[in-house]
């Protein structure tokens, strides 16, 4: 079957396509051959075989629950050392995936939410403290690197109750550093040919192995403290007091050290590029920053702070957002599996297991599905009528299904908040000869952006 699928030209025995590849930036690569190969092909590269489909009928079809489900592999599956069978890398017959995903779903809920937005208003304060400094100062300000700083104590501080200091230190905490490591070798293993992987990576291999001891450890320690004294009712709480709904079972601890991994993982690295790059788009574009603004204004008024339904008010700025994560979905590929022998799109015959990545980084580019200025930023595409116009399955940033993200009202209200109170505090003043360069550590980030920031009104 894998035999008609175009590929690009130029192979080399073994080593496959990777002419003109960089193990910095797989995923730009693959995106160059998209266009030219098609909706549905094939890369291959140390010897694997890889299915790329990014065509909005096949991705459709690929969402049909009934014949496909998530597949684990590659870097999710790098990560079953680190997170093992917490909610992302759990295979989908797992039993503590559907279990989790059942004590866990109401920490999610919009009541859940409300509970979580003053401590999301608290950490952004401590990065409005941080860029007023840098403003007094006369500093640019590092985006990407803030709002890793940003998300990162938001999750920590929503989910466990826990402060990393983020903002406070001038390197890293080690838990910080940790975890980046763990990512960053969980991204060089599908860069290096498996057998020789033992031998090239060993050293790696031993930083790695000591990395996961440190986050197990710490997180150990988080989670017994926890069960001497409740915390607020964060998600913390929720996994070590909810027990099933229907069975009453409940999650084991070294589950919970699983899932608290995997939600300081999968909870602030995608935010905060989505973050990033609406605020490179923001300040490039000030009539749109103005619109955004003007809204914030209208709906904020001079309140000191705004309240959680005011925040899902802000439609415009959650407009920019979409359009954002349209353009650089910051976890730009899903994969899914056959399960059941069936025809893909009525073309492509798969048996059962075998498997294809979603490009949703590509599908967010279609010219025939966003029109012929695809590769233009423009929120309008999200106005509802547009929305309402569009064939189902044509924007993904989050996945499909039943494996699909459980952070998204999450994020997107910790972002839209965010991008407000920035909106209304600060101009956003671009660097003129910043050309946007996109990182690739699993997830995406506009690199090297920085902005200079001027004061637009009295501190509220
Ligand atoms: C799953 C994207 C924020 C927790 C996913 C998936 C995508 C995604 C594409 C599906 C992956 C797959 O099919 O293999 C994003 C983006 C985010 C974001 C773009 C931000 C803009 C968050 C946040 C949290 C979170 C804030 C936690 C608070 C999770 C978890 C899963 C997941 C636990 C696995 C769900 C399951 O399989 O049951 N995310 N995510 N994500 N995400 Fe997110």
């Amino acid at each position: 079957e894998l035999a008609r699928l175009p590929h690009p030209p130029h192979r080399l025995p073994f080593l496959g396509d990777v002419l003109g590849a960089s193990r910095h930036t797989p995923l730009q690569d693959t995106l160059r051959h998209a266009r030219a190969l098609g909706p549905v092909f094939r890369r291959k590269a140390f010897g694997k075989e890889f299915v790329f489909v990014w065509g909005a009928r096949e991705v459709a079809d690929l969402a049909d629950e009934a014949r496909f489900a998530k597949h684990v592999g590659l870097g999710v599956a790098n990560l079953r050392p680190v997170a093992g069978d917490g909610l992302f890398t759990a295979y989908n017959q797992e039993p503590n995936w559907q279990l989790a995903h059942d004590v866990l779903a109401p920490g999610f809920s919009r009541e859940a939410m409300a509970g979580y937005h003053p401590m999301m208003l608290a950490v952004a304060g401590r990065l409005t403290d941080h860029w007023d400094r840098a403003l007094a100062a006369g500093h640019a300000v590092d985006v990407p690197g803030d709002m890793t700083k940003l998300t990162l104590e938001t999750i920590a501080r929503t989910g466990f109750g826990h402060d990393f200091g983020s903002f406070e230190r001038t390197r890293p905490h080690p838990f910080v550093t940790a975890m980046v490591g763990t990512l960053g070798y969980a991204q060089r293993l599908n860069t290096v040919p498996a057998p020789l992987a033992r031998l090239l990576l060993r050293g790696a291999a031993r930083r790695n192995a000591a990395d996961i001891s440190y986050l197990n450890s710490t997180v150990d320690d988080l989670v017994a403290r926890r069960r001497t004294a409740a915390g607020d009712g964060d998600l913390l709480d929720r996994m070590l007091a909810t027990a099933h709904p229907v069975t009453g079972e409940r999650l084991s601890a070294r589950n919970v050290r699983r899932q608290v991994i995997t939600f300081l993982v999968a909870g602030h690295e995608t935010t905060s590029g989505a973050l990033s790059f609406a605020l490179h788009y923001l300040s490039r574009h000030p009539e749109i920053a103005a619109r955004a603004r003007a809204e914030v204004d209208a709906v904020w008024g001079d309140a000191e702070s705004p309240g959680y339904d005011q925040v899902a008010k802000l439609r415009y700025v959650r407009r920019v957002l979409d359009e954002s994560l349209r353009l650089w979905p910051t976890a730009p590929a899903y994969a899914r599996e056959a399960v059941e022998d069936t025809v893909l799109a009525g073309e492509h015959p798969m048996r059962r297991g075998a498997w294809a990545l979603v490009l949703t980084a590509m599908l967010h580019r279609d010219p025939e599905v966003w029109g012929p200025d695809a590769e233009r930023f423009d929120p309008d595409r999200f106005e509802p009528g547009a929305v309402r116009s569009r064939a189902p399955h044509t924007f993904k940033p989050f996945g499909t299904g039943a494996r699909a993200c459980i952070g998204r009202q999450f994020a997107l209200h910790e972002a839209t908040l965010v991008l407000g109170l920035l909106l209304r505090r600060y101009t956003l003043v671009p660097d003129p000869a910043y050309r946007l360069r996109v990182t690739e550590r699993l997830t995406l980030m506009p690199e090297g952006l920085r902005l200079r920031l001027e004061r637009r009104q009295a501190p509220v």
